[in-house]
């Protein structure tokens, strides 16, 4: 058993060192671009792998507007954070420590999570991470993309709004740094939107930083009103209760026609005329064409003499009988479905009764 256990070690051994002695070999991940302005901060949440399963950091190095000089075969730049392992103590230098506006938040065996603040904006360009294991190099550019001003949140929404439909909107921006807090705030029209607002189920906010990317996001999930349709939201960046930027976008809420029908008069003699007027208030998307139709105590009105106008249907009753009292209303549709008046009743009097 011991003999097999020791060919296995070498083989593996081997397996080892054929496939980890390439320099090549270290993989460093995190997010592509990191995004920030001037005078805010950057996490950079880092993770890394060493050819060697079993090395440790010796050095780590963060370079800005690095060059590697062909002569010297050394990298040489401005120097922000330089770490080495010492024989005092092995460990703590490698771990949690801070040069200047750098903060090393890793560790000797796989994370490279670094912080920098303040960032400027003439930090804008690659750093170069360069670590040291034992005989092992490894340089990683990391580009920074900091502005002079605070940069505007995004605004995601559904293609279509209804009304009365949950609909969740999402602000956000690709910034989040530990020590320098965000606030996204919503508005409606200028008042501002909480999770006590009528017509608000929920507002969400997250911060993701990981080694894909990094973000800070509110999700607001309400119901819209027709009467919301047009209105504004906005969404606003803050930070110690200052506003850095915001967005604002137009609700567009589809609604089923919004109908008033008039009736005149509402209580007439008998072989008297009656007119009653259907005008479409309101409608997102416009009918394509005016039908309406005419219901009385909930059955549609057939073979009735209707004049039927652009935003306007109107039915005459010429001569009425007892027959006719009742409660009408009319109905139209657009796209999104059929829109409702409110009922009116129709009272007839006769002579003798
Ligand atoms: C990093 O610091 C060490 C001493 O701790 C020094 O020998 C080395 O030259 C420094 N590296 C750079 C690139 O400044
Ligand atoms: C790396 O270290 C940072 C800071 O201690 C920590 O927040 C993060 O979760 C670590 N990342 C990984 C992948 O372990
Ligand atoms: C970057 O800007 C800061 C002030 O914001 C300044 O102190 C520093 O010298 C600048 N660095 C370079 C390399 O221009
Ligand atoms: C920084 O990001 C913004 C927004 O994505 C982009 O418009 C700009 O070109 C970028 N600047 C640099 C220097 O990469
Ligand atoms: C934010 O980051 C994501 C993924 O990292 C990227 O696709 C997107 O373009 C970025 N947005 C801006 C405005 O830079
Ligand atoms: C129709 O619009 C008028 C004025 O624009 C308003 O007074 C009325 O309340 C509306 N009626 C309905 C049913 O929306
Ligand atoms: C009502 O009109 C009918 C015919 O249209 C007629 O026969 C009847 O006399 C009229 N009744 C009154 C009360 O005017």
């Amino acid at each position: 058993m011991r003999v097999h256990y020791l060919w296995l070690l070498l083989i593996l051994g081997h397996v080892a060192s054929a496939r980890y002695s390439s320099a090549n070999d270290w993989t460093v991940d995190h997010p592509q671009t990191l995004f920030a302005w001037e005078g805010a901060c950057i996490r950079i949440p880092c993770k890394y792998k060493t050819p060697l399963p079993k090395a440790r950091l010796d050095n780590i190095l963060l370079f800005q507007n690095y060059e590697f000089d062909k002569a010297t075969k050394k990298f040489t730049g401005t120097v922000l954070y330089n770490a080495t392992k010492t024989e005092k103590d092995p460990e703590s230098e490698l771990y949690l420590s801070k040069q200047g506006r750098v903060t090393f938040l890793g560790n000797r065996i796989d994370n490279c999570t670094l912080k920098i603040h303040p960032i400027r904006a003439n930090d804008s360009g690659n750093l170069g991470l360069r670590m040291t294991a034992g005989t092992e190099r490894w340089m990683e550019p990391i580009h920074l993309n900091v502005s002079e001003k605070p940069f505007q949140p995004y605004i995601q929404m559904p293609s279509e709004i209804r009304e009365s439909q949950s609909v969740t909107l999402t602000c956000g921006l690709n910034f989040s740094c530990f020590g320098y807090d965000i606030l996204l705030k919503w508005f409606l029209e200028d008042s501002e939107i909480t999770s006590i607002t009528s017509s608000v189920t929920s507002i969400t906010s997250s911060v993701t930083s990981s080694i894909k990317n990094v973000y800070t996001e509110s999700k607001l999930t309400f119901q819209p009103k027709w009467t919301d349709h047009g209105k504004s939201v906005k969404c606003q960046v803050q930070h110690s209760s200052k506003v850095l930027s915001e967005r604002t976008v137009r609700l567009d809420v589809k609604y089923t026609p919004k109908l008033e029908i008039k009736v005149n008069p509402t209580e007439v003699e008998k072989n008297n005329s009656v007119t009653m007027t259907c005008r479409v208030n309101s409608s997102n998307p416009k009918l394509r064409t005016v039908a309406v139709s005419w219901f009385k105590d909930g059955r549609p009105l057939e073979d009735q003499e209707l004049e039927q106008e652009q935003q306007m249907s109107k039915l005459i009753l010429h001569s009425v009988t007892k027959d006719m009292r009742g409660k009408y209303r009319c109905q139209a549709s657009n796209d999104i479905g059929p829109g409702e008046s409110e009922e009116v009743e129709l009272t007839v009097h006769c002579e003798f009764p």
